[in-house]
């Protein structure tokens, strides 16, 4: 016979026994979730303490979550009246094993036949406690231990080996109506899961007390700065050490300690080791499966702890070359820069899909040589790909993604030129053809791109001659043809004679658009940062009185800047200039401050991890 879920339970209430300290905190988790609980203790004083204390402590209750039903919580003196009508019956009555089972023994005789029956006890199995039980008592009994609710939402379900399973995938869910965190064992123990861990912990403790190796003080400094600060895992981190290394450190203690080697070593050779699964440096994985590994490799770089994604043009070296530059991992103010990759031919355009944990970036290679590159790889550096390989394009600039389509568009300067390609580089397609390569001119020269997909459009600057004051802002529809890439009709230059306009970025929600560009242009009005506000057809919003566009400088006194990355929760916007630094810039105040420096470094994209 499958198990039935009990019918109606929304509209039925769950009983409590008992009101002491955590029966009455368990009885507030589920009213604030919308259900009656009827609370069953002898004692009128701790009724009345409990409806007390549900009163006064409910809101931190519904504080965990967000319930709009009103749940109630009455009170019982006699057990029968509690239980006729509940669903769910958690026995929390104080921890003496003959009064359990006389409990359960009553419980399956006056609650209805499809109610679920918990024992909250931690020290007795809930095997010991429905012994008196039918089979189909017992099919609906397990353990359901809590810590201390509100503080500590935990719960840990364990059958008592005859529970349905059924049961533990129906009550998760309802436990999470009520802002619980539920744990399932997979068998019964002694102990719960946590209790065993905690058990374990505490005994190597008193042991390192007992010898005096060390004090109260020092271990649990040392607990913080591992496990706490260090955010340490038990099973992560024998994958990362490695299972054949925990094996035989294991052995050591197994040898001078006289301990049983079955669910140490034993375990992990048979299990583990001995089928090649050593952790994260073997490609079966080990504790956890390889798939769990390469996520979390991925997730690492961001609490390595990093900030950013910097490319290094490598040509401030003392001795500069074509194939020096880097793609970098800047951590925090003063910390040193994590390589992730080298020799690479002036690198310049970076930006990071993190759905799908990818970094692109692009190579300018020699100018003029169709020599440029698009490349990509996994947020840790693994699974380098070539994405368009030399031979196909001339000097790649900037790149942006259309995050939604999966799609990369980037400049193409002395190509003359803005591509778009798929994220694995095919379907290459070239959207605008703004002169031709041989003709060399710089009015021509595609730089900066940034894509809006909620306006449809995709933007590029296009720098003209040296601090010349030529420079231009473009934009086409994404949805445009690209078949007469030379002359298509829906360009439009929308804001020229700039002084050098290099990098663009958007900013697009659902009120509002700005475009932001850098400028590597003369003064009074380049090496800046700037910004326009776009309208709703993304054009750029004019000033009344004159109808120029309401262009704004936001910061200046860069050295040749170049790269820019918006944090757009935070209303601050990065840029990186030639010089070697790297600027957060308040876009309210325009005040910057230099967050990287490094004179032997010349950066050109940034993006934010
Ligand atoms: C079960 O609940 C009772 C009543 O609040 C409490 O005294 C007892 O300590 C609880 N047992 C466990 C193991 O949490
Ligand atoms: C590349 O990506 C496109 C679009 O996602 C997909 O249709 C195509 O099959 C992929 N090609 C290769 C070779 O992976
Ligand atoms: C982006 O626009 C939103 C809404 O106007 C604003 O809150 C946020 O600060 C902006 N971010 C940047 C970097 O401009």
């Amino acid at each position: 016979m499958s198990w039935k879920q009990p019918r109606d339970y929304a509209s039925r209430p769950v009983a409590v026994l008992g009101a002491g300290v955590l029966g009455r905190r368990i009885a507030c988790t589920w009213v604030a979730a919308g259900y009656t609980v009827h609370i069953h203790d002898p004692s009128s004083e701790q009724r009345s303490q409990c409806l007390q204390f549900s009163a006064d402590n409910m809101a931190a209750f519904q504080n965990l979550i967000t319930c709009t039903k009103k749940g109630e919580v009455k009170v019982f003196e006699e057990i029968e009246p509690a239980v006729k009508e509940a669903w769910l019956i958690i026995e929390a009555i104080p921890e003496k094993l003959d009064l359990k089972v006389s409990t359960f023994a009553t419980l399956v005789k006056c609650a209805p036949q499809d109610a679920l029956l918990a024992t909250n006890s931690s020290s007795y199995k809930s095997s010991e406690i429905v012994i008196s039980l039918s089979e189909s008592g017992k099919r609906r009994a397990f353990n359901m231990h809590y810590y201390m609710p509100p503080a500590n939402m935990v719960v840990e379900l364990m059958t008592d080996q005859f529970t349905d399973p059924e049961i533990f995938t129906f009550l998760s869910s309802r436990l999470r109506e009520t802002g619980a965190l539920p744990y399932v064992a997979r068998k019964e123990s002694t102990g719960f899961i946590f209790n065993r861990l905690w058990a374990a912990v505490k005994r190597e403790t008193l042991m390192i007390l007992s010898e005096g190796v060390s004090d109260a003080k020092q271990i649990d400094e040392l607990w913080s700065e591992m496990f706490i600060k260090g955010k340490a895992k038990p099973c992560e981190a024998m994958d990362q050490v490695g299972l054949d290394t925990v094996a035989f450190i294991e052995s050591h203690y197994i040898a001078e300690r006289g301990l049983p080697s079955t669910h140490t070593t034993d375990f992990l050779k048979k299990e583990y080791v001995d089928q090649g699964k050593l952790g994260d440096k073997s490609k079966l994985g080990g504790l956890y499966p390889p798939e769990y590994h390469a996520a979390m490799a991925a997730k690492s770089t961001d609490n390595i702890p990093s900030t950013m994604i910097a490319l290094d043009t490598g040509l401030s070296l003392l001795e500069p070359s074509l194939s020096s530059g880097e793609l970098l991992i800047l951590g925090p103010k003063d910390t040193k820069p994590k390589v992730l990759f080298s020799s690479l031919a002036i690198p310049d355009g970076v930006a990071i899909d993190k759905s799908t944990s990818r970094i692109f970036w692009t190579c300018m290679g020699v100018p003029d040589k169709p020599d440029g590159t698009l490349s990509s790889s996994a947020l840790d550096g693994t699974d380098l790909r070539t994405l368009i390989a030399p031979g196909t394009i001339n000097t790649p600039k900037q790149l942006c993604l259309d995050r939604a389509a999966q799609k990369i568009y980037f400049s193409d300067r002395e190509g003359c030129a803005v591509y778009r390609c798929n994220y694995n580089g095919t379907d290459l397609e070239m959207l605008v053809k703004t002169g031709s390569p041989s003709a060399g001119n710089e009015l021509d020269h595609c730089v900066g791109i940034a894509v809006s997909p909620a306006l449809g459009k995709f933007y590029w600057t296009q720098k003209g001659n040296s601090k010349g004051g030529q420079g231009r802002i473009f934009c086409a529809d994404i949805a445009g043809a690209s078949s007469a890439p030379n002359s298509r009709e829906d360009v439009t230059c929308i804001l020229d004679k700039l002084p050098e306009p290099i990098d663009l970025e958007i900013n697009s929600t659902s009120t509002s658009h700005a475009l932001y560009w850098t400028d590597r242009g003369e003064l009074p009005f380049g090496n800046s940062l700037n910004r326009v506000a776009l309208d709703d057809g993304g054009i750029p919003v004019l000033e009344k009185e004159d109808a120029s566009p309401a262009q704004f400088l936001v910061a200046k006194h860069f050295n040749e800047a170049i790269g820019l990355a918006l944090d757009n929760e935070r209303g601050k916007a990065y840029v990186s200039d030639l010089g070697g630094r790297i600027y957060e810039c308040d876009l309210e105040s325009g005040e910057r401050e230099v967050v990287y420096e490094d004179v032997e470094r010349s950066f050109t994209g940034i993006a934010m991890l």
